[in-house]
């Protein structure tokens, strides 16, 4: 579906996100035929840049990260629309020249006073960006058949109370139908196609139970480390970037009840059922785990430990690594725990779903037959390789009974000649079309802090009595031991993907 006529305000356009996936993904968007022919992007920022350099930061992002051919006649038709407004947040007069743009494209471009505000900034701004929409009569301006719309990034908050904040922010000026919270976890195909498999097919629905699933692991590893990123993420760490949104989110479609249609309100309804009936273990100090990836290899290069990275304090205790057991309580899943965890500079990058199911209650077979049989898993691939592998035991050709594990893998290349828009392309289609089902609303948000914030409490409980800190692992490899010895204490290891 193409958008109708509309424009995007994007403020944070000096940021690396806007750079390498804001930029590129609207790029992509025209260059695939889905925007409109008067789409206009306006550039908000504090610096002292004409229309025509704003223009050549987003070519110099296109050229690096487009997924897409470069195709100058699509490129100009997009430039034309390309305006920047010099200001900052708290500048009025920037404000009421925003304003006034908007108002010149929905002439010269036919935008039609359709705009969304892509909030591309640290959330500490959210505030004065939105007060001042609202002052300056942007938030709803356009006309009663036109449209406004707010995308926010996360953090969504540090925990529940900040988090509640911000969405009172957002609320004050916008209808909670024109909020759309960012989680590019959900504008992955392989993230998506969860609900397919589930509910498109009658296989999989019988044994997606406590009856036949032993525990449940969710796994988002990355081989890279912090990046030039020191100043956002430390003081937030592995639970709050990855945990809070994506692991949550994840989980949340792995375990949840067949929605009464694939609307945002039926969606949410279920998800927000499996975070409330979250409950988390007693012994948070034997049920989570979290750590700091000291020096090591990535890549076949020696790389630094987190504490020798550029702006981290030497003292710092946020953790690169986190793991967390949570139960849902619940008919479906109880007894069956979901392992979370994810790291940076783990030993390569792969984000999956693991449904671990139970052993077969006997085996006709001689032990000795069965000895390298494991427990049959339903492997999500979520990326890279994106697909699904089924493990399950089978004879090993040959004149004796002997069982071993192999896998049926079903692997997107192999099946589908279509290519996979990138999360970003399909998330400010679906803003510019206003379909939200793949954007959390603010009780998701508020339910999943209120997962995480006993963890974090008990983490910072910890670091101020001196009583823990951070364990460390080695850069490359899989993580601390007490993340293996959590698992361990259930009789259970983790997955090496
Ligand atoms: C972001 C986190 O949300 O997701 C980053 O802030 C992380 O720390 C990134 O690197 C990973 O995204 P992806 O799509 O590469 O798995």
């Amino acid at each position: 579906q193409i958008a109708g006529p509309c424009g995007l305000v994007l403020f944070g356009v000096t940021g690396d996100l806007s750079r390498k996936k804001i930029m590129p993904a609207i790029y992509d968007l025209a260059n695939r035929g889905l925007l409109p022919p008067g789409f206009s992007l306006v550039g908000f920022a504090r610096r002292d840049w004409a229309d025509q350099d704003f223009a050549q930061v987003v070519h110099d992002s296109v050229k690096s990260y487009a997924r897409t051919e470069f195709r100058e006649e699509v490129w100009q038709q997009l430039a034309e629309g390309f305006r920047f407004v010099p200001g900052d947040f708290d500048d009025d007069v920037a404000f009421d020249q925003l304003r006034r743009t908007i108002e010149e494209l929905d002439l010269a471009r036919g935008t039609d006073g359709n705009h969304a505000f892509y909030l591309a900034i640290p959330p500490g701004f959210f505030g004065n960006v939105v007060g001042q929409l609202k002052e300056h009569g942007l938030a709803d301006g356009g006309g009663p058949d036109s449209w406004r719309r707010v995308v926010v990034e996360k953090p969504f908050g540090h925990d529940l109370e900040s988090a509640r904040e911000l969405n009172a922010v957002l609320a004050d000026v916008f209808p909670s139908g024109s909020i759309f919270r960012i989680d590019h976890y959900l504008g992955k195909e392989t993230v998506q196609n969860i609900l397919a498999m589930r509910f498109a097919n009658t296989m999989f629905e019988p044994i997606w139970n406590a009856n036949y699933v032993d525990h449940v692991q969710i796994t988002m590893a990355e081989d890279g480390g912090i990046g030039g990123r020191a100043g956002y993420y430390d003081g937030i760490g592995a639970a709050r970037d990855v945990i809070q949104n994506h692991l949550l989110q994840l989980m949340s479609l792995v375990a949840m009840e067949e929605p009464t249609s694939f609307d945002a309100e039926s969606l949410r309804i279920e998800k927000q059922k499996v975070l409330s009936s979250v409950v988390l273990p007693r012994r948070l100090d034997l049920t989570t785990a979290r750590a700091q990836y000291a020096e090591g290899w990535a890549g076949g290069e020696k790389v630094a430990g987190f504490l020798q990275e550029e702006g981290i304090k030497k003292s710092s205790t946020t953790e690169t690594y986190a793991a967390v057991t949570l139960n849902i309580d619940t008919r479906r899943w109880a007894g069956v725990p979901f392992y979370l965890r994810t790291g940076k500079r783990l030993g390569r990058r792969v984000t999956e779903v693991a449904i671990v199911f139970k052993k077969a209650p006997h085996q006709p077979f001689s032990a000795s037959s069965t000895e390298d049989l494991t427990e049959n898993a339903l492997v999500i691939r979520i990326q890279p390789d994106e697909g699904v592998t089924l493990r399950f035991g089978s004879k090993v050709p040959g004149t004796a009974m002997e069982i071993r594990d192999v896998n049926m893998d079903f692997a997107y290349g192999g099946s589908f000649t279509e290519s996979s828009p990138e999360a970003y392309e399909r998330l400010i289609l679906d803003v510019l079309l206003g379909d939200p089902p793949l954007f959390p609303r603010h009780e998701e948000v508020e339910l999943s802090w209120k997962i995480l914030d006993p963890i974090l409490e008990h983490w910072a409980k910890q670091d101020a009595a001196g009583k823990g800190k951070p364990d460390t692992y080695e850069s490359g490899t899989w993580g601390p031991k007490s993340a293996d010895a959590m698992l361990a204490r259930d009789g259970r290891t983790w997955r090496r993907p």
